[in-house]
């Protein structure tokens, strides 16, 4: 596998995939739910997941696909090349406010991540990076992270965390808002990963997340020394949903020890 001519192709096809999405600005967008009224897909989402799969099954016979939108092939192992792509993420974002949601895009070869791909199609920007080769804004290479404290941060999290809930002790987490500099949310988990590889924030936390969601995001936060894992410490399991943390080294381990006690 030739991982930089491959990298010239993913980024020709999501800067392609990227121009069909600004287009759809321009007409209707059909919307639908999926398991509940708030959760939202829409037939650009599913064209885009169709577009890869087309290309992808063409170009690179062999190689699997696990998208979001369910076009691609059923994966039960992390056997051999498959690319983890989430098409649209921020769907809600992309249906109220046409900005805040990126492409998502992660190859993974026998389980270790090779490519990451994260593109923020309103703005043309895109966060990228090949394992081994420093993580990419653009043309623009971005520095290792640098060292920081918790009354210093800024935290990506959702409004899940100041209510009550069956995945983390809530006293601990309202300490932890009430003890990092500030909170944000994107509503885009591969955009708010993006943001911890530039550092524009520190940490990102949610509770819930699927493999597409972190696949790409997680290649070029590792690229600048920053640390992924669950709630538990451990590395991230591409085959499940699971609690998910991406953040600079130096808070990674005091936020799960001081802050997040998972129930
Ligand atoms: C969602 C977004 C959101 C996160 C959700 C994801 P989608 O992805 O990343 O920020 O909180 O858990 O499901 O459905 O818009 O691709
Ligand atoms: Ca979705
Ligand atoms: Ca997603
Ligand atoms: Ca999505």
């Amino acid at each position: 596998m030739d991982l930089h001519e491959m990298d010239r192709y993913i980024k020709s096809l999501i800067k392609e995939a990227g121009h069909r999405i600004r287009t759809s600005f321009r007409g209707d967008i059909e919307i639908e739910t999926k398991a509940h009224v708030n959760d939202l897909v829409t037939n650009i989402d599913k064209e885009i997941e169709q577009l890869f799969i087309e290309r992808i099954n063409t170009d690179y016979p062999g190689h699997r696909i696990f998208g979001e939108e369910g076009f691609g092939n059923d994966i039960q192992d992390l056997k051999g090349v498959i690319w983890m792509l989430d098409p649209i993420d921020g769907t809600m974002n992309f249906v109220h406010q046409q900005r805040n949601f990126a492409i998502s895009l992660g190859i993974y070869k026998d389980g270790v991540g090779e490519l990451g791909y994260i593109y923020d199609v309103v703005n043309d920007d895109l966060y990228h990076a090949v394992r081994g080769g420093g993580a990419y804004f653009n043309d623009e290479k971005l520095p290792m992270l640098q060292e920081t404290s918790i009354s210093e941060s800024i935290i990506g999290m959702n409004a899940m965390w100041a209510t009550p809930n069956k995945y983390v002790e809530h006293e601990s987490t309202i300490r932890l808002i009430r003890d990092v500099r500030g909170t944000r949310s994107y509503g885009s988990a591969a955009l708010e990963l993006a943001f911890v590889a530039s550092g524009r924030i520190d940490a990102y936390i949610s509770m819930r997340l699927s493999p597409w969601d972190i696949a790409g995001g997680s290649v070029i936060v590792r690229e600048v020394g920053g640390m992924t894992s669950n709630f538990k410490g451990d590395k991230e399991n591409l085959l499940v949903q699971d609690t998910f943390m991406a953040a600079n080294p130096s808070i990674h381990g005091k936020i799960l020890s001081e802050y997040i006690q998972p129930k």
